[in-house]
């Protein structure tokens, strides 16, 4: 399958997907606070979703290949879980830190973000964890323009991140996002400047860097999607569909509550 160009109307529709995605985590921020469930968090997502946004949670029941479907309407990752964490009754701690990631489809169209909250008062290991690995996204996103390769991003964000001392996620990379979930190309967040697809005006991707504390090796956990640290240390990840413009990127998932870009993006 080649990769799919949006036109300039499929890119409306986009922005308004990756908006109300953008828009849930707005929503959940203030509900992330010691003693709620990531249970309740899923139900207050969906129910956005689904009766505020008109919109449809991406991920429920969502069965790529060799996937049982998945069970919840959001993933939620909590310290040592990489990604696709399953919502469950247990209630949150303070000093717990969370990746809540939100997909939903608008109108035939996905949006797909996600951020870290810290729940209560943080540590200064796990707050510099969430705040390096979203400047690793930004690294990644600000190399996106026509002419640049896919190659360029993925090594931005790992340069990044191991001269930080941290290790990047190879198992799970970025994707093309359009009408389906996850579409070609592949976005991985290490690589060799120069190599891979060029960038060209109307791909839509994600870039949604996974960095370790510790070692990058993960393991799969018996519910057949959570996914851990080997040596069980802090991970985090951020997330944002981005879409390559005449004269270079647009980020579709944007909304009145994203944090701000870093000091070096502008921010
Ligand atoms: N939202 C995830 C991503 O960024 C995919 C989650 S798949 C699910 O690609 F089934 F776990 F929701
Ligand atoms: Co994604
Ligand atoms: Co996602």
């Amino acid at each position: 399958m080649p990769i799919t160009l949006k036109s300039a109307s499929d890119l409306e529709g986009m922005r308004i997907a990756g908006r109300l995605a953008a828009e849930v985590l707005d929503l959940l921020a203030e509900h992330v606070r010691p003693g709620v469930s990531t249970e309740r968090l899923d139900q207050i997502a969906h129910d956005h979703m689904v009766n505020v946004q008109g919109a449809v949670p991406a991920p429920l029941h969502y069965a790529p290949p060799g996937y049982a479907p998945y069970p919840k309407s959001i993933c939620t990752s909590i310290n040592h879980q990489v990604c696709h964490g399953i919502p469950n009754e247990r209630p949150l701690k303070s000093g717990d830190i969370v990746n809540i990631d939100i997909t939903v489809i608008k109108d035939g169209w996905h949006g797909d973000t996600s951020r870290m909250f810290i729940v209560g008062e943080g540590s200064i290991q796990a707050k510099r964890l969430c705040q390096l690995t979203y400047e690793a996204m930004w690294r990644g996103i600000l190399k996106v323009r026509p002419g640049a390769r896919l190659g360029d991003i993925g090594h931005a964000i790992q340069s990044f991140t191991e001269s930080q001392g941290y290790s990047v996620v190879r198992e799970f990379c970025g994707h093309g996002i359009g009408r389906k979930f996850h579409e070609e190309p592949q976005v991985l967040h290490y690589g060799r400047p120069g190599t891979l697809d060029e960038l060209v005006p109307g791909m839509v991707f994600t870039i949604e860097p996974m960095v370790n504390a510790g070692r990058r090796e993960i393991r799969e956990l018996g519910d057949g999607w959570t996914i851990v640290t080997k040596d069980r240390s802090l991970s985090a990840q951020w997330e944002h569909t981005v879409a390559v413009t005449a004269d270079g990127c647009e980020i579709l998932t944007l909304s009145a509550g994203s944090p701000p870009p870093p000091a070096f993006a502008g921010g």
